[in-house]
């Protein structure tokens, strides 16, 4: 989908609720506040969060209707809001301690070259933690993406894993009101002495 498909989708309501995905306050609650990007953040619910726990944090999206519902939030003026495409933006290479991206679905060199572009704006032993629809979620679960091209899996996720210190990388089940929906998880440290791609 295009900025514009996103932005359509957007304008028709709000998508997803005001509330963290459960899996992502779960690994994030106890962190030490530092400096992180929410990429791919749509209407801000994990920046906004972030935020309000004291992270100085930046929501990129190339949505301007999915940041404005963001920015109009409470506590919004706590976060960044950047409008651009994940594919040319950047942060400056090791400055941050987190980089939250959920639920972003892209064609699979897509996304390993963001994930991957992303672990080098980490500073050496900070977070990547990536959740997204899995693949086996087409045939074994409900909702979200039904092109298999654009989702995840372990496999999938192992170009940018073998950057990592990787705590956890596996596929997690999530319940949902229409039933229990699958995705993967991919949680870990950027290794100290990694090189990682800079663009
Ligand atoms: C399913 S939403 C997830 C939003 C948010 N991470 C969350 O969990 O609530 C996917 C988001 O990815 C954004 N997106 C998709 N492709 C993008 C790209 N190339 N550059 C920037 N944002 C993109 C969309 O605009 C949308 O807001």
């Amino acid at each position: 989908m295009q900025a514009a498909d996103w932005d359509a989708r957007y304008a028709e309501r709000q998508q997803w609720s005001a509330e963290p995905n459960t899996l992502v306050a779960e690994l994030l609650t106890d962190l030490p506040p530092g400096r992180a990007v929410d990429l791919a953040a749509g209407e801000g619910r994990h920046a906004l969060w972030l935020a309000g726990r004291g992270w100085q944090v930046t929501a990129v999206d190339f949505s301007v209707t999915g940041l404005a519902r963001g920015r109009s939030r409470p506590g919004a003026e706590a976060v960044t809001w950047v409008t651009a495409d994940v594919l040319t933006w950047a942060a400056p290479p090791d400055s941050l301690d987190l980089v939250l991206v959920a639920y972003l679905h892209l064609p699979e060199a897509d996304t390993t070259a963001v994930l991957r572009r992303a672990v080098g704006w980490l500073r050496p032993g900070g977070r990547l933690l990536v959740l997204g629809h899995d693949v086996d979620n087409v045939a074994h679960g409900v909702g979200g993406p039904q092109d298999p091209a654009i989702l995840y899996g372990t496999v999938r996720l192992a170009p940018v894993a073998e950057l990592l210190d990787v705590d956890r990388l596996e596929q997690v089940r999530r319940a949902t009101p229409a039933g229990t929906a699958l995705d993967t998880l991919l949680w870990g440290r950027r290794r100290s002495r990694s090189v990682v791609p800079r663009r």
